[in-house]
């Protein structure tokens, strides 16, 4: 197949109610690889655009019927991508700007004495015509991929909410055991209570029982309202001004209420006034995953009469930083690359899901954080997380 059969020949509509120049401007263009429409009044013109339209329209200026000026309105009317050249006389030069001003393209003035300008304009016009088509069909194309682009970042964003939801509602699973275990006490001093309260009969014996029973039930309201409030969805949560020590200091609450902490001595050290703008349950997260890992590692390791896990938060360039060090027994040199991998875990069936860490790095990525492990060795690990103040 040859390649002049693959696109079509641009169209060419030339309008002159003059025999004579009609024949010339045909004469012109006729070894140029162009299809070729003459015609000689204004109407005629019509019907071929409204008909077939046409790629560059060559028209007179002053046709007996239809203004060349008319048919440069309804061309562009049509097809907002033809492209116009006025013919007009010397004497008409200032209907030539009007022409520019309305779209045309260019205009040649008569007598026509130049083809070689005649012809290089109608090029230049078809170049014209092909770069604009070109860069819409450029622009369509990218605005199509970028909103493939969009619609795949708000999936990838979508699963990813799911994703840290779901590592938090399993980890409440093994945070549950020890948080039922942490309400028993205080409710078992409240039943004893009552059925103490029962029996007695000095006022003022019921009334400190019943003061007992308040203290107890608080203890309880705080477990439960500090586990149901981790519980909650980030994507139903607010980005706030969070205080990182308040954070910080939940988290370990947390944590000490829902592992075996015997052997482990704790160590905060807080600077007061780290602020930064996020969501609370999300940092709380990053935290009871970094603390609840640092007290995993020390009970695994249980070094000579305990171990600490060390917890420190600052600031400094703009920068907050964190810091959660303990005395578990490491983590070997050639794991590390791996330990923010989804799935990643040492530890036994039902113990962990290895998502802890990868949720952390994800929140962390969010805010355009960043964590390491600084240090690991036979004598601990520390993990060190940096979160640029304005989010
Ligand atoms: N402080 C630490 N000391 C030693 N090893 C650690 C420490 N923190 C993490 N690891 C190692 O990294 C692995 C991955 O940790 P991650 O928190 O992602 O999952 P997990 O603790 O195993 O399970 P999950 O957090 O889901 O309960 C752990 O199994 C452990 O081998
Ligand atoms: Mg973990």
């Amino acid at each position: 197949m040859d390649s002049a059969s693959a696109a079509p020949l641009p169209h060419l509509l030339l309008v002159d109610d003059e025999p004579v120049i009609l024949q010339i401007l045909r004469a012109v263009f006729q070894e140029e690889p162009y299809r070729l429409t003459a015609v000689g009044t204004g109407s005629e013109a019509l019907s071929v655009l409204a008909d077939q339209g046409c790629d560059v329209l060559l028209t007179d200026k002053n046709l007996p019927d239809v203004s060349g000026l008319e048919l440069l309105k309804a061309a562009k009317a049509k097809d907002h991508d033809i492209e116009v050249i006025v013919i007009t006389g010397y004497g008409s030069l200032e209907t030539a700007l009007t022409a520019m001003e309305l779209g045309a393209f260019d205009y040649v003035l008569k007598p026509l004495n130049n083809v070689f300008d005649i012809r290089r304009k109608v090029r230049q016009a078809l170049d014209r015509q092909n770069m604009t088509r070109e860069n819409r069909r450029l622009v369509a194309h990218l605005s199509e991929k970028n909103q493939e682009l969009e619609s795949a970042l708000a999936e990838s964003q979508k699963l990813q909410a799911e994703l840290i939801q779901s590592e938090k509602l399993a980890g409440i699973g093994t945070l549950a055991a020890g948080i039922a275990h942490e309400v028993s006490s205080p409710l078992f001093g409240v039943m004893g209570l009552a059925e103490a309260i029962l029996d007695e009969h000095d006022p003022a014996l019921v009334n400190g029982y019943a003061r007992d029973i308040v203290e107890y039930s608080r203890t309880i309201r705080d477990i439960v309202m500090e586990l149901s409030s981790y519980s909650r969805s980030a994507t139903t949560e607010y980005l706030t001004t969070v205080e990182l020590a308040r954070v910080i200091e939940d988290a370990l609450r947390l944590v000490e209420r829902s592992c075996p902490v015997d052997g482990v001595r704790f160590e905060t050290h807080l600077a007061e006034g780290l602020y930064l703008h996020a969501r609370t349950n999300e940092m709380q997260q990053v935290f009871v995953n970094l603390i609840k890992n640092a007290v995993e590692a020390v009970n695994e390791n249980k070094p000579e009469g305990g171990g600490k896990v060390v917890i420190s938060a600052g600031t400094s360039d703009g920068v907050v930083w964190a810091e959660v060090a303990d005395q578990g027994g490491g983590i070997p040199a050639d794991r590390v690359p791996l330990i923010f991998d989804p799935f990643y875990t040492t530890k036994p069936v039902g113990k962990g899901t290895g998502l802890g860490l990868n949720v952390v790095y994800r929140i962390l990525t969010k805010y355009r954080g960043a964590i390491n492990v600084q240090s690991t060795g036979p004598d601990g690990t520390v993990f060190r997380l940096r979160i640029p103040v304005q989010g």
